[in-house]
């Protein structure tokens, strides 16, 4: 029986996990951490953490102790690092469930020493280098350091740093933190208590700047199967994981001079047909790819025209033959083709990041390859 039309995010576990490997192989003998924050980039973090983690991957990732909680309580029982600043009345419950804890400043020793926890809680550093979002900035936090290695309450495990410009193609800005790195890695190495784990690469480092490779890289969108930027170099097949997909939900012929659309943004310039698909911004299909945007349908490409609404999407088809319920791929790629998510991303000013996060939950997520069931 034909498949019934819906409008779906089909997420492709088995090129999620060709993508791992090809990465994990790039970067060897380094270890992969992979980044599943934000519901897996939009992708849905828990079918993502159980294929990654029936496939040997360790530490994962994510920015929120919830997101951490959430994985845990769905039965990973992984090592979680989580990105983001945790709340003191967070820490027991984190350290219970063996999360590895960010430390941002001294304060965050602080909380750790006065909470009651049981267990050492096992901390990875962030140290600033230049990203100027968080992480210790060793000059304001001058007994940082000598805290933590006397700290009976804290287990140090990792130290990392983030980049803020490995996806350009000017590295100077990212050498510049690389060598910040270093320099703090050298005095560290002279301490008696030193952590095990070294991280600093993200997608865009782990492409172009071997040497901030070290333990491990953290490593998001290029696992979800686009590269961060159009300036990397491309060296891996990369398979996109997410195709968004939905279908024509009616036909209709238009007059010439017939507006489309809120702010009659887009005019048949002739007569003509226009197909409506029923996705719009309230699904994650961004109001700026209005006149900008492409879909495909049974593998040839086509604009998409006027306003993109809450619900609605319309499609310039012309007299190609399109039917009602035919499948419209959005993004990804399908037996008939494929659109490239970067393309698509740059060509409305963002990033792959945003719009597969920006995939609401309206949308269904249907899982196909290995660990999809
Ligand atoms: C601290 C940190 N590390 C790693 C990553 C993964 O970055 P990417 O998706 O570019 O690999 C992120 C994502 O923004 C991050 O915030």
């Amino acid at each position: 029986m034909a498949q019934k039309p819906q409008t779906c995010a089909e997420i492709n576990l088995g090129n999620l996990l060709e993508n791992l490997k090809a990465i994990q192989d790039h970067v060897a003998p380094s270890r992969v951490i992979p980044v599943i924050k934000a519901d897996a980039y939009g992708h849905g973090a828990i079918p993502v953490a159980k294929a990654i983690t029936n496939n040997g991957f360790d530490l994962l990732a994510v920015a929120q102790f919830k997101e951490a909680m959430a994985l845990r309580d769905s039965g990973i029982a992984n090592p979680i690092l989580i990105f983001g600043r945790l709340l003191p009345h967070e820490l027991p419950e984190a350290v219970a469930a063996g999360f590895r804890i960010s430390l941002f400043c001294t304060e965050d020793i602080d909380w750790i020493e006065k909470s009651t926890l049981g267990q050492p809680a096992v901390v990875h550093v962030n140290l600033e280098t230049g990203m100027g979002r968080v992480g210790v900035i060793a000059e304001n936090n001058p007994d940082f350091f000598s805290r933590l290695t006397a700290s009976k309450a804290c287990v140090w495990e990792g130290m990392y740093s983030h980049f803020s410009t490995s996806d350009e193609k000017d590295k100077e800005y990212a050498h510049q933190q690389l060598n910040r790195f270093n320099t703090f890695l050298a005095r560290v190495q002279t301490w008696s208590k030193k952590p095990a784990i070294i991280h600093m690469a993200n997608s865009g480092g782990l492409l172009d700047i071997p040497e901030s490779r070290f333990d491990a890289v953290r490593t998001g969108i290029v696992m979800y199967g686009h590269y961060p930027s159009t300036e990397t170099s491309h060296p891996i097949a990369l398979k996109q994981v997410m195709t968004f997909k939905t279908y024509v939900s009616h036909l209709r012929s238009l007059p010439e001079g017939h507006p489309v659309s809120y702010g009659r943004r887009w005019v048949a310039g002739k007569p003509t047909r226009i197909a409506v698909i029923p996705v719009g911004y309230a699904d994650g299909l961004p109001r700026t790819m209005t006149n900008q945007g492409e879909v495909l349908i049974n593998g040839t490409r086509f604009p998409m025209v006027g306003t993109i609404t809450m619900d609605q999407t319309m499609i310039h088809v012309g007299d190609a033959s399109v039917h009602g319920g035919d499948e419209v791929v959005l993004w990804g790629d399908s037996s008939a083709g494929s659109l490239q998510l970067l393309a698509l991303a740059e060509r409305i000013n963002t990033i792959p990041y945003e719009l597969t996060c920006g995939v609401s939950s309206r949308v269904t997520r249907v899982y196909i390859g290995p660990h999809s069931s």
